[in-house]
């Protein structure tokens, strides 16, 4: 069973749709470690009550290469064979990039490439788009830039708040983040230049 490593920042409700889909058996994988930049996430207190082993990973005081060390050691350690940022709002570093080059996904609240970075569905609505969604994509060196892996759309209505369109595109978040992980996973993805193109098996 391949193992996956989660790095989450928050709330964790991505980290919780995968574990979900896991105990459903509709994704096969296991949850080798949760690990976290933010002592109160409330995600590393859910993977704490699911029994996962989970980390509180202090950057304080440490340069980005010196906290992505540790967190390397510790996915390393746990046999992570796939990473998945899960809501974890750092940067990585190129070294921690190169350790698991094409093994790193993350989930993000537009159609990149637009919106990238911080408040992407405030972005969205402020920008006015009629549509927006999430993107399932590998990490490299950028922001948000790496290859896409998988897409969903939603409509923007007239009457939506940032939250209200946070919801609607979470719930496809949740849908995406799993069916990505399972097509990396079963080698049915490769990556060539920019693009992520699946394999028909
Ligand atoms: C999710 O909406 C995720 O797409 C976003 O943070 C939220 C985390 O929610 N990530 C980013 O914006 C990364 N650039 P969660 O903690 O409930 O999974």
């Amino acid at each position: 069973m391949k193992r996956l490593g989660i790095l989450l920042s928050g709330r964790g409700s991505n980290f919780e749709a995968i574990a979900r889909h896991i105990d459903k058996n509709k994704l096969k994988a296991k949850i080798a470690v949760v690990a976290s930049n933010v002592e109160s996430a409330p995600g590393l207190q859910r993977a704490r009550q699911r029994g996962f082993d989970a980390f509180f990973l202090s950057s304080k005081g440490l340069s980005r290469e010196a906290f992505d060390r540790q967190v390397i050691h510790v996915l390393q350690e746990k046999q992570a064979d796939l990473v998945c940022l899960a809501g974890f709002m750092r940067l990585l570093s190129p070294a921690f990039i190169q350790a698991f080059r094409h093994r790193i996904l993350n989930v993000h609240p537009s159609l990149l490439p637009a919106f990238p970075g911080l408040d992407a569905q405030r972005q969205a609505l402020e920008y006015g788009v009629k549509v927006s969604g999430c993107t399932v994509h590998f990490v490299d060196e950028g922001l948000d830039s790496g290859p896409i892996i998988l897409q969903a759309a939603v409509p923007v209505l007239d009457e939506d708040t940032e939250e209200s369109l946070s919801a609607r595109i979470l719930e496809q978040e949740h849908q995406i983040y799993s069916k990505a992980i399972q097509c990396v996973l079963d080698g049915r993805v490769r990556v060539e230049g920019r693009r992520a193109l699946q394999i028909s098996r």
